[in-house]
């Protein structure tokens, strides 16, 4: 039952995709899939229901990112403390790059600030679900929906938001594996050639201008990345293969969802994307990987109170 009263409120969060080729750390976009987390104020103790992702898996405690969220705001706020039950429904996937532990940070985020009388703005929000994921780049399009380009100055995480110029099918091919982001991080090196920098800075330059512009026939070479996916794509066998497969298929590009292992590909809207996802994931497998595909979205709502 979904319902919000003083005590109870629930908040719908996107999955979100960060990277985006060679925006590491700072570019990012919701996407059409979905948490929906139903927050509850009791008198003492944790409880936890969860339907679908993580099911059976996850169990209440205050260091579940939600429960660690929502009390961190609540306890700032109210200067008090307080039991809680939080319901999930949990369609976005855990560990595979599509931002389900930032959606689970904003939704306790959000669900606090709307029970303790709504004191915080989305920017004061950006900055403590950055304080507790580490970087800004899924949170930003979970608070804000659209495409973000977000960065730290002086502590401080910022986000500018933008709404593409055209819309885009965005095919997710999300394998059986899960990679843990501090694998995935750990894969990189610490430090990169200069003119691999310049590569990157300049596509990532160019894929908010070909996104802004419209002009789609950037994307290719735009989405193209040396910061981190020659690093991380060895960690997802068959991953090459399978970006190489998606633009064969049809799609401008294809890349690493965050830290993976979920691979998106972006294609016109009327380009046939089960084809492209079908073509991925049979490279995956090729490889011995079983995948899901989605069809997805870009999502300019971001995290709503329902
Ligand atoms: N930018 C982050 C990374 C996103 O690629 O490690 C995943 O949390």
């Amino acid at each position: 039952m979904l319902k919000t009263n003083d005590k109870l409120v629930t908040v719908r969060v996107p999955a979100t995709s960060a990277n985006c080729g060679p925006g590491f750390d700072c570019l990012g976009m919701a996407c059409t899939l979905y948490d929906t987390f139903t927050f509850e104020l009791i008198p003492e103790g944790y409880e936890l229901e969860i339907e679908g992702e993580g099911e059976g898996r996850m169990h209440p405690s205050p260091n579940n990112l939600a429960f660690l969220a929502f009390l961190k705001l609540w306890e700032q706020v109210k200067h008090t403390e307080t039991g809680l039950k939080v319901h999930m429904k949990n369609d976005i996937p855990l560990s595979r790059g599509l931002g389900s532990s930032s959606a689970a940070i904003v939704g306790g985020l959000m669900a606090a600030n709307y029970l303790s009388g709504k004191t915080m703005k989305p920017q004061e929000l950006l900055n403590m679900a950055t304080a507790i994921e580490g970087h800004p780049d899924n949170v930003a399009p979970a608070i804000l929906g659209g495409f973000t380009i977000s960065f730290m100055e002086n502590g401080t995480a910022q986000a500018l938001r933008i709404v593409p110029a055209r819309r885009y099918n965005l095919i997710a091919v999300i394998p059986d594996m899960p990679l843990s982001t501090a694998k995935a991080r750990g894969a990189i090196p610490a430090v990169i050639p200069h003119k691999d920098a310049v590569f990157s800075a300049s596509r990532a330059a160019l894929l908010v201008g070909a996104l802004m512009s419209g002009k789609s026939r950037l994307l290719p070479i735009a989405m193209e990345d040396k910061l981190h996916q020659p690093y991380r794509g060895p960690l997802i066998p068959g991953s090459f293969q399978a970006f190489a497969a998606a633009k064969k298929a049809g799609a401008y590009s294809a890349v690493i969802s965050g830290s993976g292992s979920t691979l998106l590909a972006v294609a016109h809207l009327q380009a046939d994307g089960n084809k492209i996802g079908l073509a991925m994931q049979e490279a995956l497998k090729k490889e011995g990987m079983d995948s899901t595909v989605k069809l997805l979205k870009l999502d300019l709502r971001g995290a709503k109170i329902l």
